[in-house]
């Protein structure tokens, strides 16, 4: 055996390793795209996943505002609600619920890995509060300009056009990757400001089934690129409809996901195996 061939042995297997065992039998599983979905409550598989495996998270949990209130869509008055798993439990049980699924996710990242949470008013604070308790290091807090809100029919309010996504490391000791130069670029050159105006998600992403409160793909694409390297393993314990996947794959990294929807994870597959034929996506190796 040369010592290429070695070398060739132990980084096929390093690279296995980097994609964590999990003893609970998946959902859905491409062992070639490196991609695992899981079905059930992520507050119980969580805890399952070995400790400091993960490189990234995105995580885009219930808002609790799924409260019988109306908004406007596409110029259509419509409930704001999303379905039960949106339910507020009231602001102790909804703290308590944040505390539990950020705690498993600090334990499973990587020393130097990093999460990045969404949210609006409803439910960003508590966010940010739970990670401050947990220790994790706050990194930024990027604003998330949508350009073609829906108009506030109720005309007491400022229209509501941004939501608040946080990105932090796992502790005060971590040294987070950040692709400064790649940023830089794609910020035409200047630094990249907290600031980033991405638009909702475009037709062609929905082409396979909606999910209420899906997040666009640029988003998902800015994220990982600046947080993350090729082959990095990139979890999301609130799948939804796989947008994070979607993005991680193209991108060459490895995607987990876990969701309580057996129909948003159908949707998911879908949207998983028209990228694998239709884009011809290479394996992740
Ligand atoms: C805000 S949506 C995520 C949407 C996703 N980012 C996308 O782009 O499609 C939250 C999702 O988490 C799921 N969910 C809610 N509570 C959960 C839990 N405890 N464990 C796993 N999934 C959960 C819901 O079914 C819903 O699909």
């Amino acid at each position: 055996m040369t010592k290429y061939t070695v070398a060739c042995i132990i980084k096929s297997n390093m690279d296995k390793y980097n994609f964590p065992e999990i003893s609970l039998p998946p959902y859905y599983e491409n062992e070639e795209q490196y991609v695992r979905l899981f079905h059930g409550d992520c507050l119980e598989i969580l805890p399952e996943f070995t400790r400091n495996s993960i490189d990234m998270i995105f995580a885009d949990p219930p808002y609790f505002l799924s409260n019988g209130g109306i908004t406007c869509h596409a110029g259509r008055m419509v409930s704001v609600n999303k379905g039960a798993w949106d339910v507020s439990q009231g602001i102790e049980e909804n703290h308590k619920f944040n505390l539990a699924w950020l705690s498993e996710c600090q334990r499973v990242l990587t020393p130097n890995g990093t999460i990045w949470v969404s949210g609006t008013a409803h439910v960003i604070f508590s966010v940010g509060f739970a990670m401050q308790q947990l220790g994790f290091k706050i990194l930024n807090d990027i604003i998330w300009f949508k350009p073609n809100a829906s108009p506030n029919l109720s005309c007491r309010y400022f229209t509501h056009s941004t939501e608040t996504v946080i990105w932090a490391a796992k502790n005060q000791r971590s040294k987070h990757t950040f692709n400064y130069e790649l940023m830089k670029e794609l910020g035409n050159g200047k630094q990249m400001r907290n600031l980033w105006e991405i638009s909702p998600p475009q037709p062609k992403e929905k082409v396979h089934g909606k999910h209420p409160t899906q997040k666009p793909l640029a988003l998902l694409d800015r994220i990982i690129q600046a947080a993350t390297n090729e082959k990095d393993v990139v979890l999301d314990p609130f799948n939804g409809s796989g947008s994070t996947g979607i993005a991680a794959l193209r991108l060459g990294r490895k995607y987990i996901g876990i969701e309580l929807s057996k129909e948003y994870l159908d949707l998911t597959i879908k949207r998983l195996e028209d990228e694998f034929v239709n884009l011809r996506l290479q394996p992740v190796r």
